[in-house]
C-alpha cells in the first residue's frame, strides 16, 4: 500500500504566541514540523507533503529532509490541506493527514490508521474517550443539559483516507468552506468515518502550557 502523508503546518500559531510560525517552534531541539514528519515516516508513510506558510518556505526547507515536498498553505487549515492534496502523488492508495501541532504522536497511531485502511476502511480517525462530565451551556453560561459522555470522543490526527475518497470529498467542498478536520470533509460528502484508538501523547500544542507539557513528555 502506497501511503502519502500530508502535514498541515501553515498556521501562524496565534494562540501559542511564539515569534516564528508554530510548526517551527523547537521541542527538545527539533521543530514541531520535523517531529510530525518523522512520526509519519516511522509509522510507514513513504512520501510526505507539508503545507507551509508561503513566506517561510526556506526556513521549513532547512529543517526538513530533502525528499519532503513543500507547498504553500492557505488562509485556513482546509485550504492548506487542499493545496497539499493536489501536490500528493496520484499513485498513492491512501492519504494520512496530520497536524504539525501534534509532535509527540507515537508512530503506533500511524500504524493503527494504516492497518484500518489496509483492512478496507475508506476513512478512519484516532479518537480518545472523554473523562470529564460534559454539558451544554447557553449563551448566558448556564447549563442547558448533560451530554452523553459515552457517545463522545476527542478526535486526533493523523486521519486516514483512501486517496480517491479524500480527493472526491475535497472536490465537492465549496472553495471557501472551512472545516476543523478532514473527517468532517469526507463526512460532509456522506462517507462513513471509522475510529481507532488515539493516544494522549498525540495531544495538540495550542497554547504555551501545552508546549511545557510536551517538553516534559519529550524528556521522559
Ligand atoms: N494550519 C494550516 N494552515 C492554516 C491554519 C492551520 O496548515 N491556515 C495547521 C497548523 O499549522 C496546525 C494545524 O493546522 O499544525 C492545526 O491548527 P492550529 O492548532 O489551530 O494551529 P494554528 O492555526 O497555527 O494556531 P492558531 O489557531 O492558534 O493561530
Ligand atoms: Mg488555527
Amino acid at each position: 500500500m502506497h501511503a502519502v502523508g500530508i502535514v498541515a503546518a501553515a498556521g501562524s500559531g496565534l494562540r501559542l504566541g511564539a515569534d516564528v510560525p508554530k510548526a517551527l517552534v523547537p521541542l527538545a531541539g527539533r521543530p514541531l514540523v520535523r517531529w510530525a514528519v518523522d512520526t509519519l515516516r516511522a509509522g510507514g508513510v513513504t512520501e510526505v507533503v507539508v503545507a507551509v506558510p508561503a513566506a517561510d518556505r526556506a526556513a521549513f526547507a532547512a529543517v526538513l529532509p530533502d525528499d519532503v515536498v513543500l507547498v504553500d498553505g492557505g488562509a485556513t487549515r482546509t485550504a492548506s490541506v487542499r493545496a497539499a492534496l493536489s501536490a500528493a502523488s496520484a499513485a498513492a492508495d491512501v492519504v494520512l493527514v496530520h497536524d504539525a501541532a501534534r509532535p509527540l504522536t507515537p508512530p503506533e497511531v500511524v500504524g493503527r490508521v494504516l492497518a484500518a485502511l489496509e483492512a478496507g476502511a475508506r476513512a478512519v480517525v484516532p479518537v480518545l474517550p472523554v473523562v470529564d462530565t460534559t454539558v451544554a451551556v447557553g449563551p448566558d453560561g448556564m447549563i442547558t443539559g448533560a451530554l452523553p459522555r459515552e457517545q463522545i470522543r476527542r478526535v486526533q490526527t493523523p486521519q486516514g483516507f483512501s486517496r480517491a475518497t479524500l480527493v472526491q470529498a475535497y472536490g465537492r467542498l465549496p472553495t471557501h468552506a472551512e472545516l476543523t478536520d478532514d473527517a468532517a470533509v469526507v463526512h460532509s460528502a456522506g462517507v462513513k468515518v471509522g475510529t481507532v484508538a488515539g493516544d494522549e501523547r498525540a495531544a495538540k500544542v495550542t497554547v504555551a502550557h501545552d508546549l511545557v507539557l510536551a517538553e516534559l513528555q519529550a524528556r521522559a
